[in-house]
């Protein structure tokens, strides 16, 4: 079996690899940075192949998917992001005969109310009308965003943002990564849509609770207004679209989308999804004052 791994470098896939390289699983892994995939992931061995390239270059993409088994999709947030992967997908069906792995979102949906919901629900149902066999990986909002919120926490105790009572069962990215490694390593998981989530809904307001017991100090959440937190954004030099995105997932959390607690993770790896409070330990000095 050979397994080609789209997004290596990032946070879900990165963690897919490292469980598929314990395990000697012969991979490919399409990247746009070499260097930084080598960093992570080792030279070339007879195991592990780089293919190093744009994603919308069809010539990179018929030397990536060729004879692949089973293709793993997990691109990063991006403008491009739709384009690249539905080209991803048609690229899949034009060169191998593969089980393909979608990194999705909870609640994805082509009519939903905010624009990486909608996005990922367009794809999730272009990969259906694909007609590949495929598998879809739909996790909660992820732990490692309040990392995003560390620089604000670290200088005024504080972060922003308009979710002030929804609650959100969030996850550890590893744990989207381990889900994966189930599913290409036990083709009897393949097939179906998995909702992906932490053990336990929380407020923002209880994370912040949370931070600061780890930290040893108060942290406060801080809801505000979408003008308020557009104009935070611009002053960061966060770009508009990106900053439209956050505040569409924001309104999505706020609503409850990913609300649900379900117990996927542990029956698809056969371990509990690890805590919010374990991953805050585990990061506690991004959170330290400056
Ligand atoms: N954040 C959340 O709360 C959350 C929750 C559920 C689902 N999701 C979904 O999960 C996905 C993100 O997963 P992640 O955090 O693991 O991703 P990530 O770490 O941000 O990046 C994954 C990979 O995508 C690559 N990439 C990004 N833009 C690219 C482009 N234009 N061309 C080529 N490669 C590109 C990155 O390459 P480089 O390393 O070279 O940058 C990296 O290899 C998104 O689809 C998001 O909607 C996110």
């Amino acid at each position: 079996m050979t397994v080609l791994v789209v997004g290596a470098t990032g946070k879900v896939a990165g963690q897919l690899v490292s469980n598929l390289q314990n395990e000697d699983i012969p991979l490919r892994l399409l990247v746009r940075n070499g260097e930084k995939a080598k960093k992570a992931f080792g030279e070339e061995t007879s195991k592990l192949r780089y293919v190093i390239g744009q994603l919308a270059d069809e010539k990179v993409l018929e030397v990536a998917f060729s004879g692949v088994d089973v293709a793993f999709l997990g691109l990063g947030t991006s403008q491009e992001q739709e384009a690249l992967e539905r080209g991803l997908i048609d690229a899949v069906g034009r060169h191998a005969t593969a089980h393909v792995v979608r990194l999705s979102v909870l609640a994805s949906n082509a009519e939903a109310t905010y624009e990486v919901a909608r996005r990922h629900g367009a794809l999730d149902a272009h990969l259906e009308k694909s007609g590949l066999s495929h598998t879809l990986l739909k996790p909660s909002y992820f732990m490692s965003n309040l990392l995003l919120a560390a620089a604000s926490i670290s200088s005024s105790s504080r972060w922003y943002g308009a979710i002030p009572t929804g609650l959100v069962a969030m996850i550890d990215t590893r744990d989207v990564g381990d889900a994966a490694a189930a599913v290409i390593r036990d083709p009897s998981l393949r097939g179906s849509s998995y909702d992906l989530t932490g053990p336990q809904a929380v407020s923002l307001p209880e994370a912040a609770e949370f931070i600061s017991a780890t930290v040893g100090r108060s942290v406060q959440y801080v809801s505000t207004d979408e003008d308020a937190l557009r104009k935070g954004y611009a002053a960061r030099g966060v770009p508009a679209w990106l900053a439209d995105y956050a505040l569409g997932i924001d309104r999505g959390m706020q609503a409850g989308d990913h609300a649900k607690v379900t117990q996927t993770v542990r029956t698809l790896t056969g371990k509990p999804p690890r805590t919010l409070q374990a991953f805050l330990a585990e990061n506690k000095s991004a959170f330290a004052p400056v």
